[in-house]
């Protein structure tokens, strides 16, 4: 394999600002200086991968703006080999983003070019697919391209989706997921009304719609790991946050590479949660990700 991890999804300009508390409907509060920052989950994931060391590339696509070369030049400057950022369509996705002083965030995400992200792009991508062990993929692409993502992957590949932003998802996807990952929110819109009240009743629920396995996330309290033969626990490592932006992608990222090095899931997963921490101690998305050396000394 040419490529560890291959990336399909989204790169968006991140534009946020910092809040003493977020506006309710028809408020207007005051808040801190703009900063604009490369973010976009997709983009996001494969920073995160190629900053620990894992060779990495991504199927995505920017406006041909400034927002799209501010993207293509993080990319580049993390190693991430950028030949599938395709160029055009609409302009560069972007989420207006407030930060509060806790470091939760709250997100608006325009697309732009993310939703001309096409099954005929992935279908042209086929060289990448072929060329990567292990293939990620969220939701800030139209569902269709993820589907059509799964259709062509490779026998043995193994794909890794985080559904964000959630919605529901179809079987032929869900049974492609080794692991599905997602945070209780997630978990909770993809099970529907029967979902249950504790994490272990998630896991269980979303194994029993078809993936091969689940990963809960569950912020501070760490993550809950279930392959089918029993969940096992993953801590966290005790933080102090300063912006969560992007650490979910972080976490994926990270997880995903581990299990594509042969790493078993709950090893994956504590890795991968250590990558997350690291990653709310600093503003900013992929900005804020960890190198390898950095996640040893956590
Ligand atoms: O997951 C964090 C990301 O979500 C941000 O970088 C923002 O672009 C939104 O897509
Ligand atoms: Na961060």
């Amino acid at each position: 394999y040419d490529y560890d991890l291959l990336v399909v999804g989204s790169a968006n300009a991140d534009l946020v600002i910092g809040v003493e508390r977020r506006p309710a409907a028809g408020e207007t509060v005051l808040g801190g200086d703009l900063s604009t920052h490369p973010g976009g989950k997709g983009a996001n994931q494969a920073v995160a991968a190629a900053r620990l060391g894992a060779r990495t590339a991504l199927l995505a696509r920017v406006g041909e703006d400034g927002h799209g070369r501010l993207l293509l030049d993080s990319l580049r400057s993390a190693g991430v080999d950028p030949s599938g950022v395709l160029a055009g369509g609409a302009p560069t996705g972007v989420a207006l983003i407030t930060v509060d002083p806790s470091g939760d965030n709250s997100i608006v995400v325009s697309p732009g070019a993310n939703a001309r992200l096409t099954p005929a792009d992935v279908r042209e991508s086929a060289a990448l697919l072929r060329a990567a062990r292990v293939v990620s993929a969220q939701l800030e692409i139209p569902l269709e391209t993820v589907v059509e993502v799964v259709r062509n992957l490779p026998s043995g590949t193994r794909f890794v989706l985080n559904p964000s932003p959630p919605r529901p998802l179809p079987a032929e996807v869900l049974a492609a997921c080794d692991p599905l990952i997602v945070n209780e929110h997630e978990a909770r819109v993809i099970l529907g009304e029967d979902a249950g009240a504790e994490p272990e009743d998630w896991a269980r629920g979303l194994l029993a719609m078809g993936p091969r396995s689940v990963v809960v996330t569950l912020g501070a309290e760490g993550a809950l790991v279930y392959d089918g033969s029993g969940t096992a626990r993953v801590a966290s490592v005790k933080v102090d946050a300063v912006d969560t932006t992007g650490a979910g992608d972080a976490f994926t990222a990270a997880l995903a590479w581990k299990l594509g090095a042969g790493a078993s899931l709950a090893q994956a997963a504590g890795y991968a949660a250590r990558v997350g921490a690291a990653a709310v101690t600093r503003a900013g998305a992929q900005e804020s990700y960890p190198t390898a050396e950095e996640v040893e000394q956590l």
